[in-house]
């Protein structure tokens, strides 16, 4: 070590005084004045938001919003303070009974995770640390380390994989089709762009999530490069006709560089034959990237783990802890097998982020160097304590019972003659609908009733023309009275929708609801 960077210490004290009143502190700090009324009224909102998760039962799913809860936010700039009560009143009126209540074991809508109070505690203790992970050299950084070393054996990648914590698998899918495309092109496309290369073609199947496309269309390519190839009657993607568009893209002189395989397809749960596309990815040279968005954390459940193989075959990995980890939001993630590409993708040395081989500026590579966010906030941590303290079995045994809830709804949707299955059930998403003439149109109402009732909130998609009621059971919190309860009401509502169409209007069925909701 020269004598220039050599450690020199000094005699210190770090017991600095507050000085009150003296010019900038503390008067002009936003810190409080009374820490123990601060700690009074911050021990009251850490206990209405845990009563909030102990009793989320005794709440509606969600519930139609009052104009005066809206009213509340389109307000002018506040010039003048206004105590921290007056907002938390506001809070627990007019914003904790609207939100959209995906912590309610009701709540089967999109593909949303319940979240949990461990990992809620460790985003306030994120918060109060106000952690920056854009880079430099402290624990928080570790921490994330560590993530991504997990996220590693998970998947049995290799340590030189690199990992990175996003907001979520939307921009962890567009990072994967980055770093394809350095893969392709050479890390001289960052400099000349895309128009300077070969025409690169890219391939998903029809169940695939538009953030696939949307990746393609911001990574410069033109949604016109996104091959959408058919699926099968499984909602896997079809791997002949994968071959087949490969193949005549090659004999047109374009350049196949990129396939996304899905590890549980949006609208129903489908995983791809990853196997099969990995083998293609390997014969044909091409990037194999995997949306595992919420699927992929099936790894964690060794009933389930079977069924993703061929994804410790993937280039890239792009999967969510805030659906199936039920890590609170947001906690996306983006693995890539091979780091220094990953490096090379985003890396840019800019003076003001120098890196030195001590002190703060010491611990390079930094994750800024991976990913287009330079500021980050410390989703690691609350993604460490969910793992830690709960463990991964624990959160893998999560993961099974959710498909196992859902293998019991498609079992009571067989058994109900008014209703009828729509999709295969391969995880833990189940579209079926009531049975009736006009079925798109009291679906979709019977899925609004439902939501409106706040007896259960699953949403709606388009299976093979059809519009489906479709349920997404992510919930730790879900169990079997949840999906009785939305079988239910799906009866109910459905049956006094078609009333309503042959007959004068009867609210009895509707009435009854609220013994359900009740029970
Ligand atoms: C299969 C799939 N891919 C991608 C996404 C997008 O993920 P995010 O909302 O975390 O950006 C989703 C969201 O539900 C999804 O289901």
């Amino acid at each position: 070590m020269s004598a220039a960077s050599e450690t020199i210490s000094i005699e210190s004290g770090f017991n600095r005084q507050n000085f009150p009143g003296d010019g900038l502190t503390p008067r002009d700090s936003l810190d409080p004045a009374d820490w123990g009324h601060l700690r009074a009224q911050a021990h009251r909102m850490l206990d209405d938001i845990l009563d909030y998760t102990e009793h989320i039962r005794e709440r509606p799913v969600w519930q139609p919003i009052p104009q005066s809860a809206r009213d509340q936010f389109r307000q002018s700039l506040p010039q003048k303070p206004a105590s921290l009560a007056a907002a938390h009143h506001t809070f627990m009126r007019d914003i904790l009974p609207y939100s959209v209540g995906n912590a309610h074991p009701g709540f089967m809508g999109w593909v949303h995770g319940g979240g949990t109070p461990v990992g809620m505690l460790a985003e306030m203790l994120a918060a109060g640390l106000n952690a920056n992970l854009a880079g430099r050299d402290q624990v928080p950084l570790e921490v994330e380390r560590q993530v991504v070393q997990w996220v590693r054996e998970i998947f049995g990648f290799p340590a030189t994989a690199s990992g990175l914590l996003v907001a979520g698998s939307s921009i962890a899918n567009f990072i994967g089709v980055l770093v394809a495309r350095t893969a392709a092109l050479g890390a001289g496309v960052r400099r000349q762009g895309v128009a300077a290369g070969k025409r690169l073609i890219a391939y998903t199947s029809a169940g695939a999530h538009g953030c696939i496309a949307q990746a393609i269309d911001l990574s410069g390519l033109g949604i016109d490069a996104l091959r959408i190839v058919p699926m099968t009657a499984r909602h896997q993607i079809d791997i002949q006709a994968l071959e087949e568009a490969i193949a005549i893209d090659k004999r047109a002189g374009l350049a196949p560089f990129f396939i996304a395989g899905s590890a549980g397809t949006v609208d129903a749960g489908a995983i791809d034959n990853l196997t099969a596309i990995a083998d293609i990815a390997r014969r044909e040279h091409l990037w194999f990237h995997v949306d595992g968005a919420y699927g992929a954390l099936a790894m964690l459940a060794p009933d389930l783990a079977p069924r993703l193989a061929g994804i410790e075959r993937a280039d890239s990995i792009a999967f969510d802890f805030h659906k199936w980890g039920q890590v609170p939001y947001d906690a996306g993630f983006i693995l890539v097998r091979d780091g220094t590409l990953h490096h090379d993708t985003f890396a840019a040395r800019a003076a003001y982020l120098g890196r030195e081989a001590r002190a703060m500026a010491a611990g390079s590579p930094w994750p800024c160097d991976f990913g287009p966010d330079q500021s980050r906030g410390f989703r690691a941590l609350k993604t460490w304590f969910t793992i830690k303290v709960y463990g991964a079995e624990k959160l893998g045994e999560v993961i099974s019972g959710t498909c196992r809830l859902a293998q019991y709804l498609k079992q009571c949707v067989e058994n109900e003659p008014s209703l009828e299955l729509l999709a295969p059930v391969a995880l833990n998403i189940v579209c079926f609908r009531y049975r009736s003439q006009n079925a798109d149109d009291v679906n979709r109402n019977i899925v609004a009733d439902l939501q409106e009732s706040g007896i259960a909130a699953p949403s709606t998609t388009t299976v093979n023309g059809c519009l489906a009621i479709r349920a997404a059971i992510v919930n730790h919190r879900t169990n079997r009275g949840d999906i009785d309860a939305l079988i239910q009401a799906v009866i109910a509502f459905g049956s006094a929708r078609t009333n309503s169409q042959t007959s004068s209007q009867d609210n009895s069925e509707l009435n009854s609801l609220e013994s359900v909701y009740q029970s």
